[in-house]
């Protein structure tokens, strides 16, 4: 892999996406055989000032099924000594002497970025600030599409929730970008629906989209649709139409009904209110399956960025 460092969407090349994808059902084969101890002698450092379950435990994971070794702060923001005081690049200048790989979640955009800015050794976005990037969560969205669906190439995705914010969608936008026909529904209220920025990239990749505020109108017409947590305190001045908003969304039995016997949920999780339990059930739900496909996108690009 010719990048030194996985900071945003943008970077990557459908050849490279390929490649990727080729080698997580490498990592899906070696993970039912229990692993590897290929990288014993790498050192994988993850460095989270905001919460995480998902990206943090299946970074560690990739890494020990790798072979390799993982250090860690419990809570970066109040365990490390940024509580006091050192700068981000100060941090990584000092952990560069004892790592071969930093993750890093920062709470603000462009904070892997600082980050790469000082590294020697390569950094991974793990997601930075709200309406930043989240790059390897794309990656494992969009590797997920294509072991589901077979291809990615004219599929019809509907976004849902807070578009505006949610560094995941803004991420995989980026990605879906880079492939044919694909058409895609941003679905949102008004105030939190998906950003200009994202819409003039489409525009200029010549990317079908449109905006809806209804999610009813399209969900038989889609192959995937792809939920996303509303966040109360981003809601601004619309904040009192919160549960209106969570209702209007909602998946549940009544939204499987109407939905394509081959369509697909997906949801980057945690999940609050936005799915209905019952729709776990239903072999459309492909949330957990995703979820399990993250360490296999891990375990690529690490290996990857090993070679
Ligand atoms: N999807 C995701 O980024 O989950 P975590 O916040 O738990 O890492």
């Amino acid at each position: 892999m010719k990048i030194k460092h996985i900071l945003e969407s943008q970077q990557f090349t459908r050849p490279l996406l390929n490649e990727i994808f080729y080698v997580a059902n490498q990592m899906d084969r070696m993970l039912i055989r229990g692993g590897t101890q290929d990288y014993n002698n790498k050192i994988m450092a993850t460095l989270f000032y905001e919460p995480s379950t998902r990206t943090r435990f299946s970074f560690e994971a990739a890494m020990h099924r790798l072979g390799g070794r993982v250090i860690s702060t419990e809570n970066a923001k109040d365990f490390s000594s940024g509580s006091i005081g050192e700068s981000l690049e100060d941090t990584i200048n000092v952990l560069n002497n004892y790592t071969d790989v930093i993750v890093l979640r920062h709470n603000e955009i462009d904070g892997s970025k600082r980050a790469a800015k000082v590294s020697q050794v390569p950094i991974i976005n793990a997601g930075d600030g709200k309406g930043g990037q989240h790059p390897t969560q794309a990656l494992l969205d969009l590797y997920t599409m294509y072991k589901e669906r077979g291809s990615i190439e004219g599929l019809k995705i509907a976004f849902v929730g807070d578009l505006a914010h949610g560094r995941t969608v803004r991420s995989l936008s980026y990605l879906l970008g880079k492939y044919e026909r694909v058409k895609l529904y941003f679905i949102a209220p008004p105030v939190i629906q998906m950003r200009e920025d994202i819409l003039e990239y489409l525009d200029y990749r010549d990317i079908w989209y449109d905006t809806l505020d209804d999610l009813h109108s399209v969900i038989s017409e889609v192959d995937v649709v792809y939920q996303t947590r509303i966040e109360k305190e981003r809601l601004g001045e619309k904040v009192g139409e919160y549960e209106k908003f969570v209702k209007e969304y909602y998946i549940d039995q009544n939204v499987l009904e109407r939905m394509s016997k081959d369509a697909i949920i997906m949801h980057p999780l945690p999940r609050m209110k936005e799915i209905s339990p019952v729709v776990d059930n239903d072999p459309r739900a492909a949330y957990f399956r995703q979820s399990r496909n993250g360490i296999l996108i891990r375990m690529a690009l690490l290996s990857m960025l090993f070679e």
